[in-house]
């Protein structure tokens, strides 16, 4: 592993990739149970792919895709994907039935709704995760609670209270609270949804990953009509890593090894991906303290123990970021150049276009430019993963120039 120097506030790491031990969790047969159970519930519809060609040319790449993940079902990001399917998978489990032979209906059908009524879910969240899980649950006549870090935006509660749970702001950072539901869970017989694993509770969490094969997999479908059979690069960003570590996982199994060079971009106060890999010991490593970033979504200081292994082994570069660089992306996507569509992105969203945006246009980058081989051919791929989840602080980023550039 190789350190690059910092430059604008950017540390990465750059490192070899793995040519064995292709993650198991998301075969093939996994995908088709992902992607039928999705698309059984109720306004599913792919994301749109939005190609930017004026911003492929400005920045010197040959093509740049996001997925805009802030139309996934109505809730303005991507998380519902994970948090469904492990709701999904959990209650087969508890009624000895096979997720491929039900469907999101089968769960809502009077007599299935009747046996798990009394169910609750008690989860943390730092906003969409939770809203997700509400989501579900309310559909299917379970309850749900919820717990947030502290300093949590209000109109994130609010959305998660609309959606049917408790909700309830904490004086936690992300990873206490996940402690909090953690121990809410067993002194009450509630069932903890976690997005994240730790030891001991793997399962759970390795469903919400392969939750996200299913926006991983439409990207493709949607590129292959474009031409595309595969992207050269992918940024994904991550808090945990789990959507980072189930988006990779997927590209690493399909393509079996030869899957698109891909970048971890983090927030540099909670930074625990880059951490990880710069100790290069091959063991997750915690960042701790307030975790204070706008990009709340990626506010986690501890690695999933599963994912970790796979962006370990299988990422070709990771990147702490400073908030500029995602108060640049929300600015980039929000005010296209000439014909490109407009995308609105929350902070947790945009990082990866903010970050591409300083690689492809200032020298001192070049170093990781060369590196990442990002040059006039590279397809790469973004997926934004949330909209304006807290609108208020979007137009300060957008109307008002909060976090500038530090160039
Ligand atoms: C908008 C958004 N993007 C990305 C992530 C990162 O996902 P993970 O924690 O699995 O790394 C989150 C997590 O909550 C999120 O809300």
């Amino acid at each position: 592993m190789e350190r690059v120097n910092e430059t604008y506030g950017i540390k990465a790491v750059v490192s070899d990739i793995a040519t064995e031990g292709f993650p198991k969790i998301f075969n093939e047969e996994v995908v088709e149970g992902v992607r039928n159970f999705h698309a059984s519930i109720k306004g599913y519809q792919a994301t749109p792919l939005v190609r930017l060609d004026e911003l492929s040319k400005e920045l010197g790449v040959s093509r740049i895709y996001v997925k805009d993940e802030s139309y996934r079902f109505g809730l303005n990001a991507f998380k519902s994907l994970g948090g469904t399917f492990a709701i999904a998978k959990f209650l087969c489990e508890k009624l000895g039935v096979d997720i491929h032979d039900v469907d999101f209906e089968y769960f809502k059908s009077q007599e299935i709704k009747e046996k798990i009524k009394d169910i609750v879910f008690v989860t943390a969240t730092d906003g969409n995760h939770g809203r997700g899980i509400a989501w579900a649950a309310t559909q299917l006549g379970c309850k749900s609670v919820v717990y947030l870090p502290k300093g949590s935006a209000q109109r994130r509660v609010d959305a998660i209270i609309e959606a049917g749970a408790e909700a309830y702001v904490t004086e936690l950072n992300y990873d206490d609270a996940v402690r909090l539901a953690t121990q809410k869970g067993e002194e009450n017989g509630w069932y903890l949804i976690q997005d994240t694993g730790f030891e001991g509770y793997e399962k759970i969490p390795n469903w919400i990953s392969q939750g996200y094969i299913t926006m991983a997999d439409e990207a493709l479908d949607q590129l292959k009509l474009d031409g595309i059979q595969i992207p050269t690069h992918v940024f994904l960003q991550a808090g945990v890593g789990a959507m980072a570590g189930g988006v990779l996982g997927y590209y690493v199994n399909k393509f079996k090894g030869n899957h698109p060079t891909t970048v971890i971009v983090e927030p540099e106060q909670a930074a625990c991906i880059y951490k990880s890999a710069l100790a290069g010991d091959g063991k997750p490593h915690n960042v701790t303290g307030d975790l204070n970033t706008i990009m709340a979504g990626l506010a986690c200081g501890e690695p999933n123990t599963v994912t970790w292994e796979i962006l370990r082994d299988f990422a070709k570069a990771y990147v702490s970021c400073p908030d500029y660089v995602s108060a640049n992306g929300v600015r980039i996507l929000g005010n296209s150049i000439g014909q490109d569509k407009k995308i609105i992105s929350g902070e947790s969203g945009s990082v990866g276009v903010g970050l591409l945006s300083l690689l492809m246009v200032k020298p001192e980058l070049e170093e990781l430019k060369n590196d990442l081989g990002l040059n006039e051919n590279s397809v790469v791929l973004f997926f934004n993963t949330e909209g304006d989840t807290d609108p208020e602080n979007y137009k300060k980023i957008v109307h008002e120039g909060k976090n500038p550039s530090i160039f």
